[in-house]
């Protein structure tokens, strides 16, 4: 599954608090993609972008 954060994150940092192995906080204070969605976290990042308050995370099967 592929993960894209659009344009728009407000440096909540939902995502990575949900689910840490795929979305970090980076240096610039928005949210960045660092792992592949795998079985093992497959969950967490669905509930990541559901959670987030912008709705900027979008997951492509
Ligand atoms: Fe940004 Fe949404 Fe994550 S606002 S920090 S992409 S939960």
């Amino acid at each position: 599954m592929n993960v894209v954060i659009e344009d728009g994150c407000i440096s909540c940092g939902v995502c990575a608090d949900t689910c840490p192995d795929v979305f970090e906080m980076g240096d610039s204070g928005m949210a960045e993609v660092i792992g592949d969605v795998t079985e093992k976290n497959a969950v967490a990042a669905r509930e990541a972008a559901e959670g987030c308050p912008v709705s900027v995370i979008r997951l492509e099967e």
